[in-house]
């Protein structure tokens, strides 16, 4: 096999995200656009973060009206895209408030991940990043960055190796695009605080995901817990002696002790396979933490993000 299309093998093996197949003939990756999986109503949060989500997803289904049908578009050809971010902690969410966003508004989603933009090629990554967002827009579908950390942290300065000079590449492009692209577009970060302002000042809203309190604690369990399922769980008991656990965690939980069991062939889930399945993640996620300490301090902002923006200004 010659070279090249070793290097084209080697990156469709490697990407194997859902919504992008890499052409081994090297036409760059193909995005597709998918019906929403989630809706509004799938997702437990706190209501003054559903009320910040529903105020976007009003904000854009009006768009189309004000802009479009009323032809503000013209009159104001810099106005139309809005931009949002929704970060916070792994597991809280953000993709499926993402999903849950472009089900309200009728649309098709397209997601894109930061490994299907990179092209080992020189000069391919910034066609990919024109080929997504023209995807979206063919389509009329809601463009989606999940775990846009790497593109949205700040430029990195000391270019030591081929990997940075990429990330600047694309990072330089999406802002360039970003720039001319009138649309609704929602990015979706674990991290906030290395945010580069040039960035900012095109995201103009910034929705913070937090840790499920108490209360969406026990609708979290109440809603993985199926009633079919026999068991002795003490949601209220979960709820207050186990914090720090995410939707994602919750969910978990509930399907590792249902397999424990039904491995045990019991006649139904304890509570306390539940109770040692959450202290073994919660254990994981501390040694997790430990070994991060660097990304420990970037621990994300309210405050940060603004000064960022009154900077960016
Ligand atoms: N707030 C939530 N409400 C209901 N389910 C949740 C919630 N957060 C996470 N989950 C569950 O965990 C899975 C992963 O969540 P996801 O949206 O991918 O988190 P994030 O994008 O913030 O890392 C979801 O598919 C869902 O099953
Ligand atoms: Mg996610």
């Amino acid at each position: 096999m010659k070279r090249r299309e070793e290097n084209e093998t080697k990156s469709a093996v490697a990407n194997n995200t859902e919504s992008v197949q890499k052409n081994t003939r090297n036409n760059g990756p193909v995005f597709f656009v998918e019906e929403p999986k989630y809706t509004l109503d799938d997702i437990i949060l706190p209501s003054n973060v559903k009320e910040q989500i529903l105020d976007v997803a009003d904000y854009a289904h009006n768009s189309k009206v004000v802009f479009e049908d009323w032809g503000l578009e013209i009159t104001h050809k810099y106005s139309k895209r809005m931009g949002i971010n929704l970060y916070g902690p792994s597991g809280t969410g953000k993709t499926m408030a993402a999903h849950a966003i472009a089900n309200y508004l009728g649309r098709k989603i397209l997601i894109v991940n930061y490994a299907d933009l990179e092209s080992k090629y020189v000069g391919e990554t910034p066609k990919n990043i024109r080929k997504a967002f023209q995807t979206a827009k063919d389509t009329h579908s809601v463009i989606f960055f999940d775990e846009a950390d790497a593109i949205l942290s700040r430029r990195v300065t000391n270019m030591s190796n081929a990997t940075d000079v990429s990330v600047n590449q694309t990072r330089s492009v999406m802002l360039m695009l970003l720039n001319d692209y009138q649309d609704f577009i929602i990015f979706a970060t674990n991290f906030i605080e290395n945010f580069d302002s040039a960035f900012m000042r095109r995201i103009s809203r910034h929705i913070r995901f937090e840790l499920p309190d108490y209360e969406c604690r026990v609708k979290l369990w109440q809603n993985y817990i199926p009633y079919k399922m026999p068991n002795n769980i003490d949601i209220k008991k979960l709820s207050t002696d186990y914090d720090g656990l995410s939707g994602s965690d919750i969910e978990n939980a509930v399907l590792m002790a249902a397999f424990k069991s039904a491995r045990h062939r019991d006649r139904f889930v304890s509570h306390d396979y539940v109770e040692e399945v959450v202290q073994g993640i919660l254990k994981s996620k501390n040694e997790n933490k430990k070994e991060m300490v660097v990304t420990k301090k970037r621990v994300v902002s309210e405050e940060y993000a603004k000064k960022q923006m009154e900077k960016s200004n």
